[in-house]
């Protein structure tokens, strides 16, 4: 049975999961936010109202100075020398700061423990012919998440 608390024996899982959600953020836009009260940064004025404030977690991610080659899906770069797991703190899913994501630490073990659970049971394959999962999402511009585009997979039970 997965463990979360000995998550640290699979190092290659842990980073398959940081590239996933690296790559394809769930909130790629985090939530909408406001100022709550005027300021500037980096020279910019930000008036508390009537503005919006978007902040783009997915250009983080697809930035090259942070994350080479980074259209492609690359587990390993989330691994030391040794095969360990190398957190970095450029990997923002969940958002920064004072308001980001609540449920953080109960998403982490939720994923590790569902994704674990299922690559120990199965074996997935494409059906036969069936074109590869596309890897854009489909943005919906009103709950600000970016579910898969629905595809077909086969799950063969593991011996
Ligand atoms: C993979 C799963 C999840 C991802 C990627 C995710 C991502 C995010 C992001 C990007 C934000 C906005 C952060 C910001 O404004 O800077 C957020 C906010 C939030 N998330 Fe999640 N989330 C996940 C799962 C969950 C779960 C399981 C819960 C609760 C059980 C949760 C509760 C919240 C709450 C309450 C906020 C609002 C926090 C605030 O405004 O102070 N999230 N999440």
């Amino acid at each position: 049975m997965p463990s979360y608390a000995k998550r640290n024996l699979l190092p290659y899982t842990a980073a398959t999961l940081a590239e996933v959600q690296r790559i394809k953020p769930v909130a790629p836009l985090s939530v909408p936010h406001q100022a709550s009260r005027d300021t500037t940064l980096n020279g910019y004025n930000i008036p508390y109202e009537g503005f919006v404030i978007v902040i783009n977690l997915w250009s983080v991610h697809m930035d090259p100075r942070l994350f080479p080659e980074p259209d492609t899906f690359q587990p390993e770069r989330f691994l030391d020398n040794h095969g360990n797991f190398l957190p970095r703190e450029t990997l923002i899913p969940f958002g920064i700061g004072h308001r980001m994501c609540l449920g953080e630490q109960l998403a982490k073990m939720e994923l590790f423990m569902l994704f674990v659970s299922l690559m120990q049971r199965f074996t997935f394959k494409l059906p036969e012919g069936a074109p590869k999962p596309s890897m854009y999402g489909n943005f919906n511009a009103a709950s600000f998440v970016n579910p898969p585009i629905p595809f077909e997979l086969c799950a063969f039970p593991r011996e």
